[in-house]
């Protein structure tokens, strides 16, 4: 049987997300910038992150998909969803619910430099530093957290439990 463990509750969560909104402000006080929050799991983090900027945002989403579903990534890395507008100019974050391997990110970062934004960041609400296999530059990191599986605050598994308001560690699989 499955058990759910909270790791990091919602009310840490949201006072650590503010001080990042406090820290891009400081960072990037004109705007607009451009949110990119990576589908689906970045979605609760964009909404909450972007109204703790002040800062004018614009938000925009894109669809990744690593093939080989489960608990890690493969390395193969496809859009399944692409920007709406071009970001030439402008001060870009990407928005990720958690950095892992780094792959998808790696992946994305190149991407989004051929579209030559202003500037590039990334922003992730959980970080396993441990599981790097390919290096990630992140400017602003919610929690660094040990390399256990979590779920919850729009991460899943399997495509549940990502409406959990706490990130939880899910166990016994
Ligand atoms: P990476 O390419 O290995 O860095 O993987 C990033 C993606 O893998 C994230 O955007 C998540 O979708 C997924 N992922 C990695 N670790 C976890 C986890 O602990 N729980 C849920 N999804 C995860
Ligand atoms: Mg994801």
């Amino acid at each position: 049987m499955s058990t759910l463990r909270v790791l990091i509750g919602s009310e840490q969560i949201q006072s650590r997300i503010r001080e990042m909104g406090a820290q891009i402000d400081r960072d990037l006080p004109t705007g607009p910038i451009y949110l990119i929050a990576i589908l689906k799991g970045a979605c609760f983090f964009l909404a909450d992150l972007a109204r703790a900027v002040k800062t004018p945002v614009r938000l925009e989403f894109m669809g990744i998909s690593s093939y080989g579903r489960g608990k890690t990534s493969s390395g193969e890395v496809k859009v399944t969803k692409d920007l709406d507008v071009s970001v030439e100019g402008y001060d870009v974050i990407v928005v990720e619910d958690i950095v892992d391997s780094g792959v998808t990110l790696s992946y994305l970062v190149q991407l989004l430099k051929q579209r030559k934004p202003k500037s590039l960041r990334i922003a992730t609400l959980l970080d396993k530093p441990t599981r790097r296999q390919r290096p990630v530059e992140v400017h602003y990191r919610g929690f660094e957290i040990p390399d256990e599986f979590v779920v919850g605050y729009g991460l899943d598994y399997a495509e549940d439990y990502r409406n959990l308001p706490d990130v939880c560690i899910l166990s016994d699989l």
